[in-house]
């Protein structure tokens, strides 16, 4: 490189991890958005990489160790990692989660492996109901623990962006208090939280002889209250038989629409409704779940450029017959996604390396395809794919270093957490896979 294509110097390094056996950047041209097709595969590799941190936690350098060390300073007392052997990638976004709720439906689980079913266990009062039922009678304090103990166990698991539902509150004021428990999580988590309201999950029981009073109660008091206090960047909607139509859905989205809320969708999950097609209508951010989904509604989604969310550890928990229509959706040029859905109810999994694995065993994503659904394209439902999900100048320094040399072990080694190192926002905050700050409180969210 000469002096005139030099890179205008960074400012000092504060954190560098150089000597990475395998370097997965994910860099693609800015403002590309989500991969889609064959891009859906590609990651960037660079051999022998480097990735360096600023004082303000970006990425201010990534490349080749030899230039990145040959183009930055150190700082003084500048953390320097060897990541010889190790793959490093971006951290983990996990683009859907209910993370706030009290109690567990662990009976519900063994009721269904003998086959009771989920909609019908929710029509019956139980399921998402037993959970707002719980819910409601917890308080702020509660309910942070319990959200708190899943993101740190998130956080060993490499995941440092993370989206999170309300849902389970189903009245104005209970669905502002769960977004004000992820308001209130923000100074004491590493991870960024993206906050989605999703006050129509359930027809509460107030309303069970009136779904449509319901849906204009959100309409018009939930969704303004939340948007007016700027507690919820997306609205979502349970669209499905038995819970939310497709003109609920609607009423729903373009009311969240209206009060600056963009759509997502839990659309296709159960049975097909419809909902891939209202997802696709209203430019839907993701359409989530679409085990039912159609190749016409695949072709819509993707015309849309909406992206699809898979959550292969629901469909594994609710024992899918058929899995979802990955590759389908990478054929048709629809940008996927995965996802834990971490909740009480279809998946109780909050391990993105998991995910990683049931897409490519369960979806049939390559290794490399089911990466990118759980990091720059993640990013992108999310609406986060211009600050994380790669390592790219400027993004967030979310970075994780493997205990193993290339991205392709997480997959292969299913069920085991590969992850050794977390650094989120340029600090380390998972050294060995233990927490650097471990309060001392129990580790499993059940127990919180
Ligand atoms: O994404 N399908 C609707 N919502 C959740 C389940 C929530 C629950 O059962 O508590 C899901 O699978
Ligand atoms: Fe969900």
């Amino acid at each position: 490189m000469t002096a005139a294509d030099a890179p205008p110097p960074a400012g000092p390094v504060h954190l560098l991890v150089e000597h990475a056996a395998e370097l997965v950047t994910l860099a693609g041209p800015p403002g590309r958005g989500p991969r889609r097709g064959p891009a859906q595969a590609e990651l960037g590799i660079i051999r022998d990489g480097a990735v360096a941190a600023g004082a303000d936690g970006r990425i201010i350098a990534v490349g080749p160790t030899d230039t990145v060390r040959a183009t930055t300073v150190l700082a003084p007392g500048a953390e320097v990692i060897d990541a010889t052997g190790r793959a490093v990638l971006p951290g983990f976004v996990d683009p859907h989660t209910h993370l706030v709720f009290a109690g567990d439906r662990v009976d519900e689980f063994e009721q269904r492996l003998a086959g009771a079913d989920y909609l019908a266990i929710l029509a019956a009062g139980g399921g998402i109901l037993r959970t707002v039922r719980a819910t409601r009678a917890a308080n702020l304090a509660g309910l942070s623990r319990r959200a708190h103990a899943a993101l740190r166990a998130m956080l060993r698991h490499g995941t440092t962006t993370v989206e999170v539902k309300s849902g389970y509150g189903l009245t104005t004021a209970e669905e502002l208090k769960l977004l004000r428990v992820v308001e209130g999580l923000r100074p004491s988590v590493n991870q960024t939280l993206v906050p989605t309201l999703l006050a129509a999950h359930a027809v509460p029981p107030e309303f069970a002889d009136d779904p449509d009073g319901y849906v204009r109660v959100v309409c018009t008091e939930t969704i303004p209250a939340v948007a007016g206090a700027g507690l919820a960047r997306f609205c979502d909607v349970f669209c499905e038989h038995g819970v939310f139509s497709v003109a609920q859905s609607r009423r729903v989205l373009e009311a969240g629409l209206a009060h600056g809320l963009p759509p997502k969708l839990h659309a296709e999950q159960q049975s097909h409704t419809g909902g891939a097609t209202l997802a696709a209508a209203l430019r839907a951010v993701s359409a989530d779940h679409l085990d039912h989904a159609t190749e016409e509604d695949l072709a819509r989604l993707a015309a849309a450029g909406t992206v699809a969310v898979f959550l292969p550890g629901a469909a594994l928990m609710l024992r899918e017959a058929h899995p979802a229509p990955a590759r389908q959706a990478v054929a048709a040029g629809v940008p996927v996604a995965v996802a834990t859905d971490f909740n009480p109810g279809t998946s109780p999994i909050l391990s993105m390396p998991l995910i990683i694995g049931l897409a490519c065993l369960r979806l049939g994503l390559s290794p490399a395809e089911a990466l990118v659904a759980a990091t720059i394209n993640a990013a992108y439902a999310v609406g986060e794919g211009e600050r994380a999900g790669s390592l790219e100048l400027g993004k967030r320094a979310d970075l994780v270093i493997l205990d193993a040399p290339s991205y392709r072990y997480l997959p292969y080694c299913f069920g085991l957490n590969l992850v050794d190192t977390v650094v989120q926002r340029g600090r380390v905050v998972v050294r060995h896979g233990r927490l650097v700050s471990e309060p001392p409180s129990p580790s499993s969210w059940v127990m919180a």
